[in-house]
């Protein structure tokens, strides 16, 4: 097979990229590993940056979106028993956030290849990416004990954190720069009325928690949580009464409670490999970069990357110009840096710490302290939370 721009991974940084360049005639193909269903099953974070919504409608597939999805203008936090709010809206000139989940954005997209005809190849086995620094770079893979062949012009690495993409970058030629937090988040989806129309962050001495939703019937809860605990430790009625301990004492109260649908433990990482390019490879999203959920970054820091991936090959493609692609990886990671300081400093803000001195933990309050009392600290807040321009 012969196509121009072979996609590595059907995710939602793929898809989108897909769809955008075959919206202007570039020809593409998607290689993804697992099936559709396994990639629908994902149950991913759910809030969406103004920049990723306005991607998705320039898509064509932001009508379901724009639909069902909540436009959200602030969240609180919840800390010694009372709840802050944050004013998005207020502190971002006129921002705001969209609540939908990134399950049904992957839904939207495939919906869209589909309508498109376009190529998006499942249970694509043993996928190796060839010749990246010359002139004509191949992918390879299997299906059942065939292998077979995509020529192409550009190989794009939108294959998640443990793709094959960055791992097909000599060492020698990539920096990776890693935090592990000593603490992951169990998350439970349950299909309950939400505690709160908007999210609630929670810092408490037992570990941090959080409220947020997918619709007005479907809510989703996180606890903070040790690395050594299982997913199994955790019965629904443990769950909740650790939520509601973790919550200021009204909303524990109206707190409604049902059988999890969903329950799974998420480790929190921050990591960054530099250069996102590779000779005619080119990485996007969690391929190169990967956020602590805290300051819901994760898609919204791929979609940086794929706007300006996308307009970078539109240049090549329509005018001759390799400019945006030769600085593509220096102005994505200005980027992901800004996103990844951001989840970082919220992570920090919020979770309880077992080795913090406690020196580190008067800061922590002091940190919190000031950014309910400072207009400027939460304005600071807002416009990342929101997501900073492209
Ligand atoms: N070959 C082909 N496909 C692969 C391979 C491989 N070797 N390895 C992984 N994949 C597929 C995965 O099955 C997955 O469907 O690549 C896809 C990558 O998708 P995601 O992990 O969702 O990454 P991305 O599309 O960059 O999405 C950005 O935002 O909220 C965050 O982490 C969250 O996934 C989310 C991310
Ligand atoms: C989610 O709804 O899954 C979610 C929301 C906000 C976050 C992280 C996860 O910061």
């Amino acid at each position: 097979m012969k196509t121009r721009v072979c996609i590595i991974g059907g995710g939602p940084s793929g898809l989108l990229l897909s769809q955008l360049l075959h919206l202007q005639g570039i020809d593409n193909v998607v290689l993804e590993r697992q099936s559709r269903d396994y990639v629908l099953g994902r149950i991913r974070a759910g809030v969406l940056e103004h920049g990723f919504a306005e991607l998705m409608r320039e898509a064509g597939c932001g009508e379901r979106m724009d639909r069902e999805g909540e436009i959200h203008h602030g969240f609180f936090i919840a800390h010694e028993g009372r709840l802050d709010r944050i004013d998005l809206h207020r502190h971002s000139g006129g921002n705001s956030v969209v609540v939908y989940g990134q399950t049904e954005i992957t839904r939207d997209l495939y919906a869209a290849r589909d309508r498109m005809n376009g190529v998006v190849i499942h249970n694509a086995e043993d996928v190796r990416p060839h010749d990246l620094t010359g002139a004509a770079p191949y992918v390879t893979y299997r299906v059942g004990d065939e292998i077979r062949r995509i020529d192409c012009e550009f190989v794009i690495g939108a294959d998640g954190f443990h793709g094959v993409s960055r791992k097909s970058i000599p060492a020698t030629e990539l920096r990776e720069y890693e935090r592990v937090y000593p603490f992951g988040w169990l998350g439970v989806l349950s299909r309950t009325k939400p505690v709160s129309p908007e999210l609630i962050y929670a810092k408490h001495e037992r570990g941090f928690a959080l409220c947020s939703l997918r619709s007005q019937v479907l809510s989703r809860y996180y606890i903070q949580v040790p690395l050594s605990d299982r997913v199994e430790d955790w019965s629904d009625d443990a769950f909740w009464a650790e939520l509601k301990r973790r919550l200021p004492g009204e909303v524990a109260a109206r707190l409604v409670t049902g059988p999890s649908i969903e329950k799974s433990i998420a480790p929190l990482r921050s990591f960054v490999a530099e250069p996102m390019r590779y000779g005619r490879l080119f990485l996007a999203g969690d391929a190169a970069h990967i956020v602590p959920p805290t300051g819901a970054r994760g898609l919204n820091s791929a979609a940086s990357d794929i706007h300006y991936l996308y307009h970078a090959l539109l240049d090549h493609y329509r005018h001759g110009d390799p400019s945006g692609l030769d600085n593509y990886s220096a102005k994505a990671l200005a980027r992901v840096w800004k996103a990844q300081r951001f989840s970082w400093w919220m992570t920090t803000l919020l979770h309880r710490f077992d080795d913090a001195i406690p020196y580190d933990q008067r800061l922590q309050q002091v940190e919190l302290e000031y950014l309910l009392a400072s207009e400027a600290a939460q304005a600071a807040l807002a416009e990342n939370y929101v997501g900073l321009p492209f």
